[in-house]
């Protein structure tokens, strides 16, 4: 292999994957890997074809600048290929997303501005709003506007489907997307009517999204809204995203989408975002209920290393309802990292300060639990770390037994929820144990966390523990 001029040309010409390790019906499944891209998400393609479109029109010349309302990937092409030909990019986010989106952005250059994101896209303090006023406020400012953008989908049309048509060797029965611009489907999907007219186009669509919907005839009607989706799924119908060119639509869960990504990165070793698991999600529900054998592609659209903090995590999961965790009906279930799911996050009496600390930092706790045998046998805490290394940084490297308190107040868990606030009343943390074992630590933002979930159950507090 020849080296590149630029990492532009790193662009497209993704792979194609067969999936093997799924029950995919009676169907074989394709997964074309666009995490490749160089920007980590099938955004690049866009943000590239929006960019030399404008200046093949003259619209745009080095030293001008971009902007536009993203929630990040499209935000990080256009990021690159900016940089690489001499543009300022102002990109507007909305407040919502991933912060690690936001970091690499503004490593990259971007000058991101924050949006408000509970407002709909009529509201003057929507992204979409602010990036179009500040095209109108900043001289020799383009608005790049992927939504309706025609070079967007016109990337799809005359890259993405016929890299993957060549390379089904022209053979394929249907093709599983997402949209949030709609700029893929819809790009992909005129390029398949030409060469074969019977590909059948699926729409992939997130909870909450009204994209299902309006396909499907019934309207704009969202549902309960996806936590964990950003790049896809929308509140309105975008104008690159042709309703007419789809054929069938499935909803996915952020709980199937979630458990799909955990699974493809088990069965297949392929590191994909939230957007790819409710493409997988998709795909594989459309080939198992399929009663003839297809051949059906989807995408790797975006990458899971931004996620790996969220959607990879099972205790972040586990807390959020997002996988299956099993109710005791007692003051475990208060537990946000509980010992019996592993989820706990502790030191031994013998590792150094220097471990509580990191680990504090890592999960980001204000304090540690001191385990010994599946026993807790003490409390250090970010005060304990800091008054011990003060005077003398070497304790850093002395072990967690000379600075942890062990006048520990233990709660059974039997015990019912009024019997926390005296630990809480005394500022420390309730420390759910029995005589033989520990089952975790609970925190006052944990009781007022189960309080919020359980606000419209029961005025009682403890009335919603089976026991009390
Ligand atoms: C992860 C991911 N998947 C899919 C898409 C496809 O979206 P569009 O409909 O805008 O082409 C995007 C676009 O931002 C994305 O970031």
């Amino acid at each position: 292999m020849n080296p590149i001029e630029s990492m532009l040309h790193l662009i497209g010409n993704t792979p194609m994957l067969r999936i093997t390790g799924f029950d995919t019906g009676p169907c074989e499944l394709f997964m074309k890997l666009e995490n490749r891209n160089p920007g980590g998400s099938i955004s690049d393609r866009g943000a590239r074809a929006m960019i030399e479109a404008a200046e093949s029109e003259g619209w745009i010349s080095p030293g001008d600048t971009l902007i536009e309302a993203t929630t990040g990937n499209t935000g990080v092409g256009l990021a690159l290929v900016a940089a690489r030909k001499g543009y300022a990019l102002v990109l507007v986010v909305p407040e919502s997303v991933n912060p690690d989106k936001v970091l690499q952005l503004r490593a990259m250059g971007a000058d991101v501005r924050m949006a408000r994101s509970d407002v709909d896209l009529d509201h003057p303090a929507h992204y979409v709003s602010i990036a179009r006023r500040l095209a109108d406020e900043l001289p020799g400012s383009r608005y790049l506007d992927q939504q309706a953008n025609p070079a967007n989908a016109r990337a799809h049309e005359e890259g993405t489907a016929p890299e993957m048509w060549e390379q089904m060797q022209r053979d394929m029965d249907a093709f599983v997307c997402g949209a949030g611009s709609g700029a893929t489907i819809s790009g992909c999907a005129r390029f398949f009517r030409k060469v074969n007219a019977a590909v059948e186009i699926v729409l992939a669509d997130p909870e909450g999204s009204v994209y299902a919907s309006a396909v499907e005839g019934a309207g704009h009607v969202p549902g309960p809204g996806s936590s964990l989706v950003e790049d896809i799924g929308g509140r309105s119908v975008p104008r690159n995203l042709d309703l007419d060119l789809i054929n069938s639509t499935y909803t996915v869960s952020d709980v199937e989408a979630s458990t799909a990504i955990r699974q493809l990165l088990m069965l297949e070793g392929i590191l994909g975002g939230i957007s790819t698991g409710v493409h997988l999600a998709a795909a594989l529900e459309y080939c198992r209920m399929q009663s003839t054998p297809k051949r059906v592609v989807s995408l790797v659209c975006d990458s899971g290393y931004r996620v790996l903090s969220t959607a990879y995590d099972e205790s972040w999961l586990l807390d959020r309802g997002l996988v299956p965790r099993k109710a005791h009906g007692d003051l475990r279930d208060l537990i946000t990292h509980r010992a019996d799911d592993g989820g706990v996050v502790s030191v031994s009496p013998e590792d150094t300060l220097l471990s509580a600390y990191t680990r504090i930092r890592m999960f980001d706790v204000s304090q540690l639990p001191v385990l010994e045998g599946g026993r807790i046998v003490g409390l250090i805490d970010e005060s304990d770390l800091l008054l011990a290394v003060y005077d003398n940084r070497k304790y850093f490297d002395y072990p967690v037994r000379d600075f942890m308190i062990t006048r520990l107040e233990k709660v059974d868990p039997n015990a019912s929820i009024s019997s926390l606030l005296p630990v809480f009343r005394g500022d420390h943390v309730a420390i759910i144990a029995d005589d033989s074992r520990f089952y975790g630590l609970v925190t006052q933002v944990d009781l007022i966390d189960h309080l919020r979930k359980t606000m419209q159950d029961t005025s009682d507090t403890d009335r919603d523990l089976n026991h009390a």
